[in-house]
C-alpha cells in the first residue's frame, strides 16, 4: 500500500504556486489544497513581500514542503533551484498576481525567485491577477498583460466586485474553484498528444538560380514554429522541418534545416513514415528555375533567359500514400479564400486545412498575429478572432486533437 502511494505521488505532477503580495493572498491557501485535491504535488514560491502578509510556514504546513522565497536561500541555492525546480514542474501558477510581479515578467526582469523561475522554466505558465481597478486598467498594466498573453501565458481574467480598498470594480482575484479549474486544464492539454510523432514544416523556401539569387516569399516561419512548440508542449514527438528563418527553435522539438523546396519534400519523406500526424505550415516554392547555375550570371546573360518549371507539391504527395495519418495543410490566399482553401483540402486529401488572407494588413505573413479560417472534414467552417501566432496555433491543435478522435471511433 505505502509503496503504491509512493508510486503515485512520483507521477503526480508537480504545480509550482508563486504567491506575490496582494491581500487576496488568503486565497491562495485554497488553490493550494485544490490542487492537492486532484492528485497534485504544490511547491510554493512567496515573493518577499508576500512573506512578510502571510508567515510562509503557513503555506509550508499546507503543501507539506520548504516554501522558497530567497534566490539565495543556502537550501535551494546549492541545487541551483530556479533551475532544477524549472525543471520539475508542469506548470506555473502565479495566484494572486500583482501589477508588479506581471510587469516583471514582461519585461524580463528576474530580481527573486518568483521572476527567475519564470524565465528559467519552459511549462506552461497561468497567471491569475489581483489588485486595484485603476491599477490593472491602467495601460502600462494592459500592455504587460498583452505583452505576456502574445508570449504563450494563460490568464484567469480578475473579477469585478468589491475590492480591498472598498471600491467597486475590476481586479479581484478570480475564484480558487476557477483558477484550479483552468490549471487543471492545461495540465490535462500537455498530455494530449503523448507519444504521437508530429511532423511539422516552417517558413519559406528559396529556390536558387546561382548561388546567390533565389526566389522565395515573405513567410517568417513563426506560424509553423509556434505550432511545433504547442505539439511538444502537449507531449508530442515532433520534427520541425525549417526553410531558412531567423527564429530560436523551440525546446524539446528536432529541428532539420532545409533550403529549397527539393530539400524540404526530400526530409518530408524520409520522417513520414515515423509520423501519425503531418502540418505543413511551410509555404512551399510553387517554382523553381529549370537551371541552378554553379557561378554567379552576370546581369548581361540575365534578362528574357529566365525559364521556370513547377516544383512538386509535397503534401499532394503524403495524401496519395495516406494510409491512416493524419494531415493538415495550410492554404495561403489573397482572395475567395475559403472556396480556394476547400479546393486544395480535396486534391490534397487533407484532414483539416487552415486557411488565412495573407493579404489583410497585420495578419499572416511576417506578422505575429494571425486570424484564420480551419476547414473541417465534415465541411465545417470554424473562423477565429484576429489573434497571437501562439494562440492560434493551440486552436488549430485543439482542432486536430477533436480530428483524431473522430478518426478513432
Ligand atoms: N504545399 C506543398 N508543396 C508545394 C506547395 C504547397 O506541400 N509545392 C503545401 C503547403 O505547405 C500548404 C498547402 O500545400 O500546406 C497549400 O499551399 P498553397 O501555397 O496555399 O497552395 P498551392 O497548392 O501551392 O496552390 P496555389 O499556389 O495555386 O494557391
Amino acid at each position: 500500500m505505502k509503496e503504491r502511494e509512493q508510486r503515485a505521488n512520483e507521477d503526480s505532477k508537480i504545480v509550482a504556486l508563486g504567491v506575490t503580495s496582494s491581500i487576496s493572498i488568503y486565497k491562495a491557501c485554497e488553490i493550494l489544497r485544490g490542487f492537492q485535491k486532484k492528485g497534485c504535488r504544490v511547491r510554493v514560491v512567496m515573493t518577499r513581500n508576500a512573506a512578510r502578509l502571510v508567515s510562509p510556514l503557513l503555506f509550508s504546513a499546507l503543501s507539506g514542503g520548504a516554501v522558497i522565497v530567497d534566490l539565495f536561500d543556502e537550501r535551494v541555492s546549492r541545487r541551483v533551484g530556479h533551475v532544477t525546480l524549472a525543471r520539475e514542474i508542469s506548470l506555473l501558477c502565479v495566484a494572486p498576481a500583482t501589477a508588479n510581479v506581471i510587469a516583471k515578467f514582461a519585461s524580463g526582469v528576474a530580481d527573486d525567485f518568483l521572476s527567475t523561475l519564470y524565465l528559467a522554466t519552459r511549462c506552461p505558465v497561468l497567471v491569475a491577477p489581483a489588485m486595484n481597478e485603476a491599477m490593472f486598467l491602467h495601460p502600462r498594466t494592459q500592455e504587460n498583460l498583452r505583452k505576456l498573453r502574445g508570449a504563450g501565458v494563460e490568464f484567469v481574467e480578475p473579477e469585478k466586485g468589491t475590492l480591498a480598498c472598498h471600491d467597486e470594480g475590476w481586479g479581484r482575484l478570480a475564484s480558487p474553484e476557477r483558477i484550479v479549474e483552468e490549471g487543471l486544464r492545461i495540465l490535462s492539454r500537455t498530455e494530449s498528444l503523448k507519444g504521437v510523432g508530429v511532423l511539422v514544416t516552417a517558413g519559406p523556401t528559396r529556390e536558387y538560380l546561382d548561388p546567390v539569387r533565389f526566389l522565395s516569399n515573405a513567410s517568417s516561419g513563426k506560424m509553423g514554429y509556434e505550432i511545433a512548440r504547442e505539439a511538444a508542449s502537449r507531449g508530442a514527438e515532433v520534427t520541425l522541418i525549417s526553410g531558412p528563418v531567423e527564429l530560436v527553435p523551440p525546446a524539446g522539438v528536432r529541428v532539420i534545416k532545409v533550403r529549397t523546396a527539393a530539400d524540404m519534400e526530400r526530409e518530408v519523406l524520409e520522417a513520414y513514415p515515423g509520423s501519425g500526424l503531418v502540418i505543413m505550415a511551410a509555404a512551399v516554392s510553387d517554382f523553381r528555375f529549370t537551371r541552378t547555375a554553379r557561378q554567379k550570371i552576370g546581369k548581361r546573360g540575365l534578362a528574357g533567359k529566365v525559364d521556370l518549371v513547377e516544383t512538386r507539391d509535397i503534401l499532394k504527395t503524403l495524401g496519395a500514400k495516406k494510409k491512416g495519418k493524419v494531415l493538415v495543410g495550410f492554404a495561403a490566399e489573397t482572395e475567395k479564400t475559403i472556396p480556394h482553401a476547400v479546393r486544395k483540402m480535396k486534391e490534397k486529401k487533407l484532414d483539416l486545412i487552415v486557411a488565412n488572407n495573407v493579404g489583410e494588413e497585420g495578419i499572416g505573413f511576417e506578422s505575429d498575429d494571425n486570424k484564420v479560417f480551419i476547414i473541417r472534414p465534415d465541411g465545417k467552417v470554424l473562423p477565429t478572432d484576429k489573434m497571437s501566432k501562439r494562440e492560434i496555433s493551440r486552436v488549430v491543435l485543439d482542432q486536430i486533437e477533436a480530428v483524431i478522435e473522430e478518426k478513432r471511433k
